[in-house]
Order: C-alpha cells, then sequence, then structure tokens
C-alpha cells in the first residue's frame, strides 16, 4: 500500500533505522528493488526526478509505482517525487497521486543558480500548505549540495553550475535549518554536509570521514523532529566500475560515499539516503558484460534479467546496512 512519508520515517525514527530512497526510471528499477524488499521484508521509497518523467512519461512513471503495490500489497511503499523545481510542479505530482513531494528551492527554477534563503521559504511553504491539505509529506533542501573538495556542484553530465561555490555554501547551516523548519513546516529537510549527486564525488579512495558528521549531529540537536535528507549518497562500487570498464565501458578513476559513513550519518540523524547512481552502474555493468559474454543473444529480456539481478543486489545491501529489513 502507499502510505506517506512522514509516515515511514516517523516509524524509522522511533526504530532507529534509516531508509533508502531509490530513484527509479523503468520497469527494471521497479522490479529489483521490490524483489530485494520482498525478500528482506524492507518498507520502500521510491522517487521519481524530472529525466524519469521526461524519459518514461508520467503516467508510466506512476503507474509503474503503482504496480509495485497490487504486486507486493504487504510492503509499504512511499512514492516521492524528487527534486521538484517550482511549486507548479510538486502540485501535479500531488494531484496526480503522489504521497510525498520534495521542493527543491535551494536552488532557482532553472535547477543551477543558488536561491536567497526568503525565496527558498517561500516556494517550500507555499508546497508545504498545499500538500499538508491533502496529507502529502514535503521534503525540502536548505544548503547547495556540492563537493568540498572541489567546491563544484557535481553532475555527472556536465549541466550543472560552473561558478564555485564556497564552503558556506556547501554545508548548511544548523541555525538557519532551524529557522527554515520554522517558517516552512517541511516533513524533511535535505542537508548538504559533503555529498554531491552524480557518480564523480571523489577523486581519491576515502581515508576517514568525508562526511560532516559533526554537522549532521548539530543539525539533528537542533531539529529532533525533522526527518534529515541525504542526497548524493551513493557509494560508487568498485566492483561494478571494474566490470563496466572491463567489457567495453569509459568511466574514469572516481569514489563515493562509503556504507559505513552512511551508517554513521543514520545513527546521527540522517533517516532518508538518496541512491541513483549506484543502480545505474550495477544495471549498466550487467548489461555490458551480458551482452559481451552471449554475443549471440538478440532477446532484451535476457540481458534486462541481468541488470535487474544487478541492481537487487545493491538494494539488498542497503536495506540490511541501514536497517530498514524486516520492518515492512
Ligand atoms: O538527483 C538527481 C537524481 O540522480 C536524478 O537524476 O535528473 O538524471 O533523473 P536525473
Ligand atoms: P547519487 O547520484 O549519489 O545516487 O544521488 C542521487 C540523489 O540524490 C537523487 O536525489
Ligand atoms: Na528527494
Ligand atoms: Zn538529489
Amino acid at each position: 500500500a502507499l502510505i506517506s512519508m512522514r509516515q515511514l520515517l516517523d516509524y524509522a525514527a522511533e526504530h532507529d533505522f534509516g531508509m533508502p530512497a531509490f530513484n527509479v526510471n523503468n520497469m527494471e528499477q521497479v522490479h529489483a528493488i521490490m524483489q530485494a524488499a520482498d525478500e528482506l521484508d524492507s518498507p520502500v521509497i521510491m522517487q521519481g526526478s524530472a529525466g524519469a518523467r521526461s524519459y518514461a512519461g508520467e503516467p508510466f512513471l506512476r503507474h509503474l509505482i503503482t504496480a509495485a503495490t497490487e504486486m507486493y500489497p504487504h510492503i509499504p511503499i512511499v512514492m516521492h517525487q524528487d527534486h521538484g523545481s517550482e511549486p507548479a510542479v510538486c502540485l501535479r505530482s500531488i494531484q496526480s497521486g503522489f504521497t510525498s513531494v520534495m521542493m527543491d528551492g535551494s536552488l532557482m527554477a532553472d535547477m543551477k543558480t543558488p536561491s536567497s534563503f526568503e525565496y527558498n521559504v517561500d516556494v517550500t511553504k507555499t508546497v508545504v500548505d498545499m500538500a499538508h491539505a491533502g496529507g502529502v509529506s514535503v521534503e525540502g533542501e536548505l544548503g547547495c549540495l556540492g563537493s568540498l573538495e572541489t567546491g563544484m556542484m557535481g553532475e555527472e553530465d556536465g549541466h550543472g553550475s560552473d561558478d564555485k561555490l564556497d564552503t558556506d555554501q556547501l554545508l548548511t547551516d544548523p541555525d538557519e535549518a532551524a529557522d527554515f523548519v520554522k517558517k516552512t513546516g517541511v516533513d524533511a529537510l535535505a542537508i548538504a554536509i559533503g555529498t554531491s549527486h552524480g557518480a564523480y564525488k571523489f577523486t581519491k579512495p576515502p581515508t576517514g570521514e568525508v562526511l560532516r558528521i559533526d554537522r549532521i549531529r548539530e543539525i539533528h540537536a537542533r531539529l529532533p523532529n525533522t526527518h534529515l535528507v541525504m542526497h548524493g549518497s551513493s557509494s560508487v562500487p568498485q566492483e561494478w566500475l571494474k566490470i563496466i570498464n572491463e567489457f567495453g565501458g569509459d568511466m574514469g578513476e572516481t569514489y563515493g560515499v562509503p556504507v559505513e559513513e552512511i551508517v554513521e550519518g543514520i545513527k546521527n540523524g540522517v533517516r532518508k539516503v538518496n541512491i541513483d547512481t549506484d543502480l545505474r552502474m550495477a544495471s549498466t555493468g550487467a548489461v555490458r558484460r551480458h551482452l559481451a559474454e552471449n554475443p549471440s543473444n538478440f532477446d532484451p529480456r535476457k540481458f534486462l534479467k541481468a541488470s535487474t539481478e544487478a541492481m537487487a543486489g545493491i538494494c539488498k545491501a542497503r536495506f540490511e546496512a541501514f536497517g530498514s529489513a524486516g520492518h515492512a
């Protein structure tokens, strides 16, 4: 059954676990997440980005997720809209049955230019008023996600901003976070604490802390009843990177957020952990390998099944590590 983000994350907070939130674009991703959740008895958050809506078409995206509720009636599912660029986008998702929406007012509607605090409060509050009237949850974002290493907003496709951000913009301020939640009433807040979107997060193998756990703890202390969200939380699995490159791919050396650090983040107040890149990599690696090893095959079901299995492996590992297994 579909439930709201607030219901699921309140439960997760009571029971001290974190929820991976996986981006979905196609049926294989939905299958992978649901097979893993079914096997481990975990609740599920599936989220669709603007890119997913334009790829699949909004009705297909929505029906893929509702199909999951029919096939797995015993598993609670949150249908979340990721990174809404303006209130109108969130309103359309609310009207079409999403149980949770993200208003990303940390950026202007072009999704490239950092916004002012006042603008962010204004657009987010507008969405909270509409969403809460219908029992839909809202995630806001304060601070700009970007690498503390390079000062850049990480967008793998090169469409991110070219302007270097300073550390102030790259880390969410605890006082501002408290003020933002008080003024908007969001259920969940995405915070900038050292992660960035996409596959190219860190150029060197992580040694020691890559996340600002101290900052998570400070924000959580100010906002014990607001669910903290960590975007850009892919771990960039080195085994899949190797397989991609072994079978004709060409990805550069890169590292993500170690799973153990995410677990540390969860212990210190993070409740929702956004993951997209890891499933993309597992899928690409599995398809490349399958096609290379089965050159005579022309039945897409065969290589897509390999993709589904590879993604399910990542999902199972995250449900286990974050502690949501056994909580469906
Ligand atoms: O936050 C970004 C997600 O990884 C979605 O990426 O816009 O390419 O669908 P996308
Ligand atoms: P990754 O690119 O690290 O998977 O982050 C995804 C995300 O934050 C979606 O909102
Ligand atoms: Na989101
Ligand atoms: Zn994100």
